[in-house]
């Protein structure tokens, strides 16, 4: 599908709006407001979920079909702005520094343009501006609204800096980390230094756990699967002569197949469990689930490959990144599918300096808006 200089003006035009005024999460009141009105210029449909923020619309096409959903985050972040562009942040201490701005218009590109187009379209393409995906909560908060009810996939996309223009990365299963926090309470009883048999030394307890813990990696998980598990935080005792009651022990875990992610944490309390009655002790264990995996689904991956190659773009192997998106949650419920999209950009994600050079709108609503009118037409023989 073609998109005309004009279109791309326009959606530049937008960005650059959006850049100069970008909220945080939960609080992208006025984007909310800029972009329903974008749409109604452009004659699309908002549905009446009740959102604070967010936006949620709706292209039904011609032809009887099944609904699927394209997914743009629209939030910022609270970092202040170095990069040197001429429309810099006009919120101090706010920044579009992860590029939802570029999201943002792109997905609204495409919608303009499927909008155009509604004789190609076999079904229906819900379009999914999402809040707070910074804190990941937004993705979670509009499940729970329902805004997924009767959409068959969704698809989503991040950009790339170290990607150039024209690029698409795709790869299926685990694109991106799921990343679990945790909390590790070992228990004992303190006492007399000097005396440590009239103590349960937890501090004992937890030494043992910090090497032992390595070895579930080591030796527990499937060599193919992968995984980190970083114990970053130890408190307990207080001077050199005490033995303390308890020892904290706080970290992550991070991994890129949703089986090693369920089974992880199962090897971790076990071991903890036998590690403190093997020395007379108890644990508390305490599991954070914070974000799932970034978890394509291979019967999306021709489609998409035929997309990009279908516009002349050019298709890589994607690369994984350790870095969670909430984008993974929608991912729990239905099929979807993630994909990097090159920007070219100076710098990383979250960089105060972050930049992304602007002619990847046009591949970005091309690739959305030809997605859409593919993946339809795949449902639908
Ligand atoms: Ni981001």
């Amino acid at each position: 599908m073609h998109v005309t200089d004009e279109l791309l003006h326009d959606l530049i035009d937008k960005r650059r709006y959006l850049h100069e005024h970008p909220e945080l999460a939960f609080k992208e009141v006025n984007t909310t407001k800029k972009l329903k009105d974008w749409l109604s210029e452009n004659d699309i449909a908002v549905l009446p979920y009740d959102l604070d923020t967010g936006v949620i619309a709706e292209i039904k096409g011609e032809k009887e079909g099944p609904t699927i959903a394209i997914r743009a985050d629209i939030d910022a972040l609270p970092i202040k702005e170095e990069a040197a562009v001429p429309f810099p942040s006009k919120n101090n201490g706010v920044m579009h520094a992860c590029g939802h701005d570029f999201h943002t218009v792109s997905v609204l590109g495409a919608a303009i343009l499927l909008n155009k187009h509604r004789d190609r379209l076999y079904g229906t393409v819900r379009i999914i501006f999402q809040p707070a995906e910074e804190i990941a909560q937004g993705a979670k908060s509009l499940v729970d609204k329902g805004v997924l009810e009767g959409v068959k996939a969704i698809f989503g996309m991040h950009n790339k800096p170290d990607l150039p223009v024209g690029t698409i990365g795709v790869k299926s299963e685990g694109l991106m980390a799921s990343v679990d926090k945790f909390d590790i309470t070992f228990n004992g009883i303190g006492g007399h230094a000097g005396i440590p048999h009239h103590t349960i030394d937890p501090i004992v307890m937890a030494s043992h756990y910090v090497t032992s813990v390595q070895s579930i990696v080591a030796r527990r998980l499937d060599l193919f699967h992968n995984a980190v598990v970083s114990i970053t935080s130890i408190n307990g005792g207080n001077t050199w002569n005490v033995i303390p009651d308890k020892v904290v022990l706080q970290g992550t875990v991070r991994t890129f197949q949703p089986e090693a992610r369920d089974a992880i944490p199962r090897m971790m309390k076990q071991l903890a469990i036998s590690i403190a009655e093997g020395y007379g002790g108890t644990v508390e264990f305490k599991w954070d689930a914070y974000l799932p995996v970034v978890n394509n689904d291979r019967a999306y991956e021709e489609v998409i490959q035929n997309t990009v190659k279908g516009l002349e773009y050019e298709l890589v192997d994607a690369e994984p990144s350790a870095a969670g998106e909430d984008f993974a949650f929608y991912q729990t419920y239905i099929p979807g599918y993630f994909v990097w999209m090159g920007v070219d950009g100076p710098n990383e994600w979250h960089h105060p300096e972050y930049d992304l050079n602007e002619d990847a709108i046009k591949v970005a609503v091309a690739f959305f808006a030809t997605l859409a009118v593919n993946a339809l037409e795949q449902e639908a023989e």
